[in-house]
């Protein structure tokens, strides 16, 4: 699979090392830097800035010309045409399903809505305050321990149950987080809706009276969902495959992924953006937020702005501007922190900072606008994150344990006291 090589000479040896060179269907090129080892010789790439950690065939980036392909399919035709549990499909399996397939998938999920009852007992042993991703972290680790049928990671079958289970229960468990920090009854599923309106039904309806979703609230669901479904080797999806590569139950890894995707830095980031319309308060606020973004003494960041992999524009961040529109025109509210995020918006496309450096607005700023505008609370926006993206994780764990493969371990540059003796007087 080596077309090319690449030969390096180091300082002090005498070989010249050769490492070959491989080809992906799409993207740079990638050095197997493998052979180094033999060498005495490690590379040293803090943050993976130009690591290729795997190889996988699920999803494709490029970055500067904002593409992103799940299975080859451009993100905007499948937000258009598409919907998540179509997308689900496409990941798991590398196709989109032929009508047969696709509504026996649907039904197969729909069987696996429900959560084991005694889970509920769970729930209880929370503060009413904590943050629903502590929930969701403990909950999810814990269907291990009612679901053993799906458990042995080297069967194709109970990968494949496992996966099931975790696209059908994930938004039961979100909505359980929710219903329990404001002491409402648990909503059972309602396997006659769709997979948003579902989810809605179980955050907003009450046993009281029918709740019916409003279907332009369903679809920018639908959308977000979609939308936030997979991203390659991101900061929490490396985190699965990394735990998984010790051989870690599947349900444990994704609440590994949960615990990953928590951080300001990735999926926290879209509750961080409402916490920063929040600080900042008022339009009036807004250009001294701007400076102190601008400020290289100032830590301070705009929450929502800029992406590490997008240098251009974020793919996603368009499909999702447009629902965030087609949202707040429906729903025809008027809310100050909005307000403050438009004008945010048009700023930071405008000012010569951001513009020079590439700092668009990023998928999160839109999402975290339109949960807001839903009436979703701020503290459940990253678990939403975490409910579309489970279908990343599972299908690169899946990728991971359905060829040979070996345990993550990465290598460092010591940089600490030489070795020394204790001292005894
Ligand atoms: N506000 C102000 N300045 C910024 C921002 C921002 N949001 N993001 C980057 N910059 C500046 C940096 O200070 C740096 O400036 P300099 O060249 O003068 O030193 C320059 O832009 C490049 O930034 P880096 O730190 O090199 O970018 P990096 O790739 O490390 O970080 C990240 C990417 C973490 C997303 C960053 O842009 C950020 O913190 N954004 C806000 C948090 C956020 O929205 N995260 C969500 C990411 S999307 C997702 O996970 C789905």
């Amino acid at each position: 699979m080596a077309d090319k090589k690449a030969r390096l000479t180091v300082d002090g040896l005498e070989e010249v090392i050769e490492l070959p060179v491989y080809s992906g269907t799409e993207g740079p090129d990638v050095i197997d830097v493998r052979p180094l080892t033999s060498s005495g010789l490690f590379t040293y790439d803090p943050g993976f800035v130009s690591t290729a950690a795997c190889e996988s065939k699920i999803t494709y980036i490029d970055g500067a010309n904002g593409i992103l392909l799940h299975g080859g399919y451009p993100i905007e035709q499948l937000a258009e045409h598409s919907d998540y549990l179509e997308v689900c499909y496409l990941l798991l399996n590398g196709e989109l399903p032929t009508p047969e397939q696709k509504e026996t998938f649907i039904n197969t999920i729909k069987n696996h809505t429900m959560v084991h009852e005694q889970m509920r007992n769970f729930f209880n042993g929370f503060r009413r305050d904590a943050h629903p991703m502590a929930i969701m972290v403990g909950v999810v680790g814990a269907l291990s321990a009612f679901y053993h049928d799906s458990l042995d990671i080297n069967d194709a079958h109970h990968r494949e149950v496992c996966a099931y289970r975790l696209i059908a229960k994930m938004p039961t468990i979100a909505a359980m987080c929710y219903k329990y920090s404001i002491g409402q009854p648990f909503m059972y599923p309602k396997n006659g809706l769709d997979y948003a309106e579902n989810f809605l039904q179980m955050m907003f309806g009450n046993p009281c009276e029918e709740y019916v979703a409003n279907p332009i609230i369903a679809k920018a669901m639908d959308r977000i969902f979609l939308l936030h479904a997979d991203h390659e080797q991101n900061a929490s999806t490396s985190t699965v495959r990394l735990a998984g590569s010790s051989g870690a139950n599947p349900f444990a890894c994704i609440s590994s992924g949960i615990a990953a995707l928590w951080g300001p830095a990735h999926g926290g980031a879209n509750e961080a953006v409402l916490t920063m319309l929040e600080e900042i308060g008022d339009e009036s606020n807004i250009d001294e937020f701007i400076l102190r973004a601008k400020d290289p003494d100032d830590n301070f960041r705009l929450m929502g702005f800029g992406h590490r992999v997008y240098r251009n524009f974020d793919p996603r961040a368009k499909v999702m501007k447009q629902t965030c529109d087609e949202v707040l025109a429906e729903l025809n509210i008027s809310d100050p922190l909005l307000k403050i995020a438009k004008r945010l918006e048009q700023i930071a496309l405008e000012d010569e900072y951001f513009v020079k450096r590439k700092l668009y607005p990023n998928v999160d700023f839109y999402s975290g606008i339109i949960l807001k505008a839903i009436g979703i609370p701020t503290n459940m926006f990253t678990v939403i994150f975490a409910l579309s993206r489970t279908i990343g994780w599972i299908s690169h764990w899946s990728e991971f344990h359905s060829s040979p493969n070996k345990i993550g371990r990465p290598r460092q540059l010591y940089t600490g006291s030489k070795k020394r003796d204790y001292p005894t007087k």
